[in-house]
């Protein structure tokens, strides 16, 4: 298990390495949260400082111990410009088909959660941009949660 844990830190630290942020389309919508979380170079730092929340926390660490981190950092990037309104297109897989089957119970949501906040704290992100991003990350509960 320690050594498990010691390879998934190093994969993690390896893929915050890397710069893949799939900014590709203007939306023309209204970008205003994109530019609060301070678009492209603040997403990636909120979405670094993420995945290393979740790493280091026993909570749910073990639910992505086989993920593709590189893969993951990627996803969840082009997610929140999507999600925020900026000019970005989302490639990854539907939150449905992500997350069935997991069976992943609302504690576990909530401790990610809580690791986003964590993230967006040292990220330096203003608390009214990161309660307008948590606002609709929370209507997709429904599809990532099954118990
Ligand atoms: C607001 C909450 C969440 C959001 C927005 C979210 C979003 C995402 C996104 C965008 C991906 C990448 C999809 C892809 O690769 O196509 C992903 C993957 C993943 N998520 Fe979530 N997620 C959330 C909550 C959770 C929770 C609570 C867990 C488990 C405790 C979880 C476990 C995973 C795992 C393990 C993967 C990687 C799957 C793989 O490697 O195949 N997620 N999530």
């Amino acid at each position: 298990m320690k050594s498990k844990a010691m390879l998934t830190i190093m994969l993690l630290c390896a893929a915050l390495t890397l710069s893949a942020c799939a900014i590709q389309q203007p939306s023309g919508a209204d970008d205003n949260l994109y530019q609060a979380l301070g678009a492209e170079p603040g997403i990636e730092q909120i979405a670094d400082n993420f995945i290393m929340e979740i790493a280091y926390d026993p909570r749910v660490f073990d639910r992505f111990a086989d993920s593709n981190v590189e893969r993951f950092r990627e996803k969840i990037i082009e997610h929140f410009c999507f999600i925020a309104d900026g000019p970005c297109e989302y490639t990854g897989d539907s939150m449905v088909l992500v997350h069935r089957g997991m069976d992943i119970n609302s504690a576990e949501f909530n401790a990610v959660v809580e690791d986003l906040i964590d993230a967006m704290d040292k990220a330096g992100t203003p608390i009214s941009a990161q309660n307008r991003l948590l606002e609709r990350l929370a209507g997709l509960r429904p599809q990532i949660i099954e118990i």
